[in-house]
């Protein structure tokens, strides 16, 4: 796993979207794994402005979003339908054809899950899965005690979620949905690269036990350390709590100049 430690949320958006960047200049149709939350923002922030700058060209890209609520309209401006409408396609001119998101509001849910990993899978896979973290380790919606086998399905929202996401909700937990649909922990591994983002104090236990605790399925987060090409960028106060946080400094200022992400 290669750990970044910049200073501010700007740079950490910076530096992973420069991965996402080089991937969908090597790859037009380039596949994308798309994640919703605050911390992925910064992110689009930077491939919007690379894209109306005309460095890049979104318009054969494919997307597939790691979640959905299951009980809520996708015309609220909180489905996970509408945040990648309005957050990805929109802003970086993706094809809204070739945009995915889980089909929590399907009949059938279990035929919704295994035909999202279809999907996944008939499109060659994920190049690269954006991803941030939640405070209680979730990468996705998997929660604490999810298997690292698990492929995509129904999950209940842990209380810890529902009550950090309730600032999407008018601060009102008893509008925050309790089930959603994810992406398995196996389904993420799947990715051909992961970029996980997390800025601020309150994720720094999360971000230590993900880096440098043990893989265990009450930190999901940790699964990360199963794969080859894993990259977490993280700011000053989310760095806080990473024993080796001087090493990572160190070995990320002396990366050769073609393996840095900053460009
Ligand atoms: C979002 C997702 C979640 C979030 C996590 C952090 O699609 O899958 O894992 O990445 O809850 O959310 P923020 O960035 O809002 O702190």
């Amino acid at each position: 796993m290669q750990v970044v430690i910049v200073p501010t949320a700007e740079q950490v958006g910076r530096v992973a979207a420069a991965k996402v960047a080089k991937v969908v200049r090597d790859k037009a149709d380039a596949v994308l794994g798309v994640a919703t939350g605050s911390s992925p923002l910064a992110i689009y922030a930077e491939l919007e402005r690379r894209a109306t700058a005309g460095e890049l060209d979104f318009s054969a890209v494919r997307a597939f979003a790691l979640d959905e609520y299951v009980g809520i309209d996708y015309a609220h401006e909180q489905s996970y339908h509408a945040v990648i409408r309005r957050e990805v396609t929109e802003r970086l001119g993706l094809n809204p054809a070739l945009v995915h998101v889980p089909d929590g509001a399907a009949s059938d849910i279990a035929r919704a899950c295994a035909d999202y990993e279809r999907m996944i899978r008939e499109a060659g896979g994920v190049d690269i899965q954006i991803l941030g973290i939640g405070a209680n380790g979730h990468i996705g919606f998997n929660e604490p005690t999810s298997s690292f086998a698990s492929r995509t399905r129904i999950k209940t929202l842990a209380p810890r979620t529902r009550a950090d996401n309730a600032r999407f909700f008018d601060d009102d937990l008893d509008q925050v949905p309790t089930h959603c649909l994810t992406q398995g922990l196996a389904t993420i591994l799947d990715a051909h690269r992961l970029v996980l983002v997390a800025t601020g104090a309150g994720k720094a236990d999360a971000v230590a036990a993900m880096v440098e605790g043990p893989l265990s399925s009450m930190c999901p987060g940790s699964a990360l350390q199963l794969h080859p090409d894993a990259t977490v960028v993280v700011d000053e106060d989310a760095a806080a709590r990473l024993q080796l946080a001087d090493y990572y400094r160190h070995t990320y200022a002396h990366l050769p100049a073609w393996q840095r992400y900053e460009d």
